[in-house]
């Protein structure tokens, strides 16, 4: 019967020890630094002989450093023996690049996943941006979501009865619209355009959103644009000033969570799928993915045949 084994990469430690602390067992042992030409030096320091391994890393920013690291990781455990090899990637880097959107661009998703199927058996994964990419990958992928969390945190938090989930673009209507489910309330949509990575702009607001609450939804927050105009044009067309925002990633690069702080948003929920920082000028609700993720590997585990 196959042993368990749960190891992590440098991109969201505190995530990997939850979801440790939650199968009651250590993360494995293992060597990661940069050599002085900033390659990457790994080794494992466990018996990997016929385990079952985790390795658990998303691939936030920097996206090319934490896939490779991954890779590389995923390589050392295989060499180490193991036998069977599961990706825990709660964010998936370059899944924005399902297509190619203006001519003359690599499919970045499809090149990731070709890369990922080179040395995992397994992927376990959380809210892709878009959830055909699963057939991008020839390996099964359990594409778990954070939503029922997510809407669970908002109710418990939101006591407004006066509210309406907002999708801030095309793409977010079908996120939104499990939320609107979930919460029993209606939906609105906002319609945007992109005119570059960092700058979008809103055309129209879809649905009745004067005088209420809005609880704006996506799947990620990058730069922060998409969330900003929206929230921009729902108070130019006299929704409530009291915003409530959720998304599975927190990506928040750059001066996002700056730009954020200056509207008047009360509550962001977002998940731990990337790290958070310990302070922020946000008013974060953090829910944790470590059960969730922890209770999956089990469950996948126990079909392998399940011993700690
Ligand atoms: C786009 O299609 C995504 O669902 C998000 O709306 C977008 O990637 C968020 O990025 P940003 O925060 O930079 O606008």
């Amino acid at each position: 019967m196959a042993k368990l084994s749960v190891l992590t990469g440098r991109a969201n430690i505190p995530l990997a020890q939850s979801v440790a602390s939650a199968l009651s067992i250590d993360l494995g042992h293992r060597t990661l630094e940069n050599f002085p030409d900033d390659e990457l030096h790994i080794e494992i320091h466990d018996d990997l002989r016929d385990h079952d391994v985790y390795i658990i890393q998303p691939t936030g920013p920097p996206v090319g450093d934490y896939l490779l690291e991954l890779l590389l990781l995923a390589d050392a455990c295989i060499r180490a023996g193991a036998s069977r090899l599961t990706g825990v990637i709660p964010y998936l880097g370059y899944a924005r690049q399902d297509r190619r959107a203006l001519g003359r661009e690599p499919m970045g998703a499809r090149l990731v996943a070709e890369l990922l199927c080179t040395r995992l058996h397994r992927i376990i994964t959380l809210d892709l941006h878009n959830a055909a990419i699963e057939g991008f990958f020839s390996i099964p992928m359990e594409h778990l979501s954070a939503v029922p969390l997510l809407a669970d945190s908002v109710r418990k938090l939101i006591p407004e009865d006066n509210m309406v989930v907002v999708a801030p673009d095309q793409g977010a209507v079908k996120h939104a619209q499990r939320y609107a489910g979930l919460l029993d309330l209606p939906l609105a949509y906002v319609h945007k355009v992109r005119l570059s990575g960092a700058e979008v702009a809103v055309q129209s607001v879809v649905g009745d959103v004067r005088g209420k609450y809005p609880i704006v939804i996506d799947d990620m927050v990058s730069t922060g644009g998409t969330i900003i105009s929206a929230i921009e044009a729902l108070i130019a067309r006299g929704c409530q000033p009291t915003i409530a925002v959720a998304a599975s990633h927190a990506l928040l690069v750059g001066s996002a969570p700056d730009r954020l702080a200056a509207l008047p948003i009360k509550n962001l929920f977002f998940t731990d799928s990337l790290p958070q920082p310990a302070s922020s000028p946000l008013p974060l609700r953090v829910v944790s993915l470590g059960r969730l993720l922890a209770d999956t590997i089990k469950r996948l585990h126990g079909d392998f045949g399940y011993r700690f």
